[in-house]
């Protein structure tokens, strides 16, 4: 099957953005959707990939019933490629690949079938790709949001939402650190650290990089660099409260402090009914009511994350008004 998405001017690598953040119920999909939708709007290339295979429902979300091919017939290898269940939705510029009907061992594919499907999203056409991650900080979940370009972390202005997304960040910090060390022949260095961490005063992931590098310089320089590539963004979603407003900045100084990495805030989103009554009536919200307090928050997350000058083929929707 010839790729739908393929044209002459789009030969180049697509961005692919991972959206996650450990909570269950917190927007990830909603925003994951509303991006791509707001992307495609401005001429962007989108596909939506639902990775969150024990829950998916992202075909939902862009007002399709029953999607007639899934990641489920990849992994049954009733088709040979992601390409091969690529779906036009209703939206001009945006396809899905949906991870619908998924079976419960389909949920954790096996690490070799996982790397397929990364290696072959990094293979498709477009401009953006959009990866919509479940609940948790499984090593699938953490796999996908370190393979993407740009890693998204939704939290809402709970404690346990916050908690989840200090988890998952932390979960998604060792498992990079573990791969990077593994790089640099360092695991002898590190576990020896480790093992006496509670001597050497080792409280964070920053105080072990910190003592990584006065025990070899040159590794511990080279680690610094690779793990400060690690820069989520992050989106406080259903912000109801003046107070919530100042969540993000909180969120990154503390990333700063503990793990040494920056957290970009992309921006704050209302909590908007709305959101629910267009969920109710499978539209999209930015579809549904584009002149939302949703949609205009989404709009300026959008604007921030991804600035009209990095844009593919688009313009600046608002440009045009
Ligand atoms: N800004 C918002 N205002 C109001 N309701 C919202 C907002 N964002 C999300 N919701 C509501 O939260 C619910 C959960 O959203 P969504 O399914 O996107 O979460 P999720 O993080 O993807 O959940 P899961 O982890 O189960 O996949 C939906 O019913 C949606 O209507
Ligand atoms: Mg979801």
């Amino acid at each position: 099957m010839t790729d739908p998405t393929r044209s002459e001017q789009h030969e180049h690598k697509a961005r692919i953005w991972a959206v996650g953040g450990g909570k269950g119920g917190v927007g990830k999909s909603v925003v994951t959707t509303s991006m791509a939708i707001a992307l495609a709007r401005r001429g962007e290339r989108c596909i939506l990939v639902d990775a969150d295979l024990g829950g998916a429902n992202l075909h939902t979300f862009v007002g399709m019933n029953n999607p007639e091919r899934t990641l489920t017939d990849l992994f049954r290898k009733d088709v040979a490629g992601l390409k091969d269940i690529l779906l036009s939705t209703r939206f001009p510029n945006l396809w899905l690949i949906s991870g619908a009907r998924a079976l419960l061992d389909m949920a954790n594919p096996a690490y070799q079938q996982k790397m397929k499907v990364i290696r072959q999203i990094f293979s498709l056409h477009a401009d953006h790709i959009f990866i919509d991650l479940g609940a948790g900080s499984s090593y699938n979940v953490l796999d996908f949001f370190l393979a993407a370009h740009e890693g998204v972390m939704v939290v809402v202005p709970t404690p346990t939402s916050v908690e989840n997304a200090y988890h998952f960040l932390k979960a998604v910090y060792y498992r990079r650190l573990k791969k990077v060390v593994r790089k640099l022949g360092a695991e002898k260095l590190v576990d020896n650290l480790l093992a006496e961490k509670v001597q050497r005063g080792i409280r964070s992931p920053r105080d072990l990089v910190r003592d990584i590098q006065s025990n070899s310089r040159e590794i511990g320089l080279a680690l610094a660099e690779q793990m400060a590539e690690l820069r989520p963004r992050l989106i406080i979603n259903q912000v109801k409260r003046g107070e919530d407003l100042t969540l993000g900045t909180k969120i990154s100084a503390a990333c700063r402090d503990f793990f040494a990495i920056d957290v970009d805030m992309a921006g704050n989103i209302r909590t908007d009914e709305r959101v629910l009554a267009s969920l109710k009536a499978r539209r999209p919200t930015l579809d549904m009511f584009p002149s939302s307090p949703f949609a205009d928050d989404l709009e300026r997350v959008v604007r921030t994350i991804c600035p009209v000058t990095e844009l593919t083929n688009g313009r600046d929707a608002y440009a045009e008004l």
